[in-house]
């Protein structure tokens, strides 16, 4: 019998799918919170394959409080920058993750989802209205800005990347993107982009969206250098990592005015609970600001089909096949 380990209760299908399967058992954790390290090091123990969760820090300590039968660790996300890619290459540990088509589309309808509500203020509004603040319509109420024909600047173009793209070109926008690898010709004329450095799409930007991973390249990109070069009517967009945006540098250009607004589904500190408490208090009382809890995924068509893209891969490794998303080739 081959023993699976879900850290915290998934979408069914990647678990009944896994259920189906000859000599495997699978133990999902019950309790939908996120795992303490102490539980999680006990738990794991003895498993042949652990199916983690982004805020699960997999690292050499876990690996080994598996033991040497531990053959893959299949991450419930595209992004991996909770896993020590060093330590379980080292123990030829095999790490997956899930890189869903219905990933990047429900992420980049997020994306221009919360562009629009900072454009139209909408949040805002909402608030106004459910408050009993609305009187009757004023020419001057609650303006805002468009998002269409405006300039959008996108950091990294991946699959992600290009699906904010193509969801941008119907909207009539000009389409920035900074990326080491060029997009193809067919996506620049389909979505009317073009590559540029990352400073001069900082410049020109009227909406500017990160879609990269978390890397030791990628911590703090955008510091207090790369938001005084945004226009002051500006908004940044953070679907991707918190620690991509230095959160005080953020902090400051927003109550200074040097940007617009800022729509953040990340935070630099993820989870919120192993935080400083004060950490968001003031982004909460900012209008400007809307935040969303890493949700840019959490449609039923993206977090189905990661869950039965994290199942295949285990069922993949521990029958002696190869995976379908290796993060990495030995
Ligand atoms: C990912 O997959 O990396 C997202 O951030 C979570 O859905």
């Amino acid at each position: 019998m081959k023993k699976i380990f879900v850290t915290r209760p998934i979408p069914d299908s990647g678990i009944q799918y896994l259920k189906k399967q000859k000599d495997f058992e699978v133990i999902v954790r019950k309790k939908d919170t996120v795992i303490s390290r102490r539980e999680l090091l006990k738990s794991v123990k003895g498993m042949d394959a652990i199916l983690s969760i982004l805020t699960d820090k997999i690292d050499a300590e876990v690996l080994d409080a598996a033991g040497d039968q531990l053959k893959i660790v299949a991450n419930y996300a595209v992004g991996f920058n909770n896993l020590d890619v060093k330590a379980a290459k080292k123990r030829n540990i095999i790490l997956t993750n899930t890189p869903a088509p219905e990933l990047s589309d429900a992420v980049a309808d997020h994306a221009i989802g919360l562009m629009l509500a900072l454009a139209h203020r909408i949040v805002e509004a909402d608030q106004f209205t459910r408050h009993g603040k609305y009187k009757g319509w004023g020419p001057t109420l609650l303006m805002g800005t468009d998002l269409h024909k405006k300039t959008i600047g996108i950091i990294g173009m991946g699959r992600i990347g290009q699906a904010v793209a193509k969801r941008a070109a119907g909207f009539d926008i000009k389409v920035l993107y900074s990326s080491p690898r060029r997009a193809s010709k067919k996506i620049e004329q389909a979505c009317n982009a073009k590559k540029i450095s990352l400073d001069t799409l900082l410049k020109k930007s009227d909406f500017v969206t990160i879609h990269v991973p978390l890397l030791p390249s990628t911590k703090y990109l955008i510091k207090a250098k790369q938001l005084k070069m945004m226009k002051k009517t500006a908004f940044i967009i953070n679907t991707a990592r918190g620690p991509i945006i230095k959160e005080s540098a953020l902090l400051h250009a927003l109550r200074d005015g040097q940007i617009a607004g800022a729509g953040l589904d990340v935070f630099e500190c993820e989870p919120l609970t192993h935080c400083d408490p004060r950490d968001h208090t003031y982004f909460r009382k900012m209008n400007n600001v809307i935040m969303t809890p890493h949700t840019a995924s959490a449609s039923m068509e993206a977090r189905g089909s990661m869950s039965l893209i994290a199942a295949k891969n285990i069922a993949a490794v521990l029958k002696g096949k190869k995976p379908i998303n290796p993060i990495f080739i030995n």
